[in-house]
């Protein structure tokens, strides 16, 4: 099975994902976490300059990267890793794309549709999307440093984001889970849990 978790900064992806990483590791199920961009050697390099925040790019130029980042991890991660029946929870993918790149810098979702098309992508089968006002979550990214190229966005960037992630959870019930991210961690966690192995028991 195939998951992924998504949603804006600051709404506490990391907090879940070593929660989820203790337990399946104590229940020994096989399950493999992951990342883009910078999953693999290759996405490091591109993940470096992504959130490189003295440099500047154009919006396509950035797709173009995000992509290259993910049709690596795509070909050397997670498609050997479920061809091997391995469960695969990747913090961000393709939804992280439309949300930043469509709605946030404004590429057109078809010019997007156009590039993403090629690359074969697999579905997730489950999608959970934390969900937090973009005010709360920047309250928690400015406590963490230094802010990186899309953190140094203005707020309606953000904005623009958390709407579009909403209404495409919204709209797609059957893959995605929303979770209130004002919610403790534990709490949290035990939604997404019962949810992953939900998931896991069906099929
Ligand atoms: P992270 O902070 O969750 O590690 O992600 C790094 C940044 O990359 C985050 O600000 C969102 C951005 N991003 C995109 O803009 N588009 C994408 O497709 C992905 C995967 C990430």
């Amino acid at each position: 099975m195939f998951f992924t978790l998504e949603g804006g900064e600051g709404v506490g992806k990391s907090t879940l994902i070593n929660l989820l990483k203790k337990y399946f590791i104590e229940k020994e199920i096989d399950f493999i976490f992951t990342r883009e961009p910078g999953a693999t050697p290759e996405g490091k390099k591109l993940r470096n300059i992504l959130l490189d925040k003295t440099i500047e790019l154009d919006s396509l130029s950035e797709t173009f990267l995000l992509l290259a980042d993910r049709l690596e991890h795509v070909k050397k991660i997670i498609n050997p890793a479920l061809r091997n029946n391995t469960h695969v929870l990747s913090d961000r993918y393709l939804d992280s794309t439309y949300a930043y790149q469509g709605a946030g810098r404004k590429i057109k979702t078809e010019v997007l549709d156009k590039l993403i098309e090629p690359l074969d992508l697999p579905i997730p089968d489950l999608t959970i999307y934390l969900d937090l006002s973009v005010e709360e979550g920047f309250k928690r990214v400015r406590k963490r440093g230094e802010l990186d190229r899309f953190e140094k966005q203005e707020i309606n960037f953000f904005k623009r984001i958390r709407t579009f992630y909403l209404n495409l959870a919204n709209e797609n019930p059957e893959r995605f889970l929303i979770i209130d991210s004002n919610k403790n961690p534990s709490e949290i966690f035990e939604i997404a849990k019962i949810s992953i192995l939900n998931k896991i028991n069906e099929s």
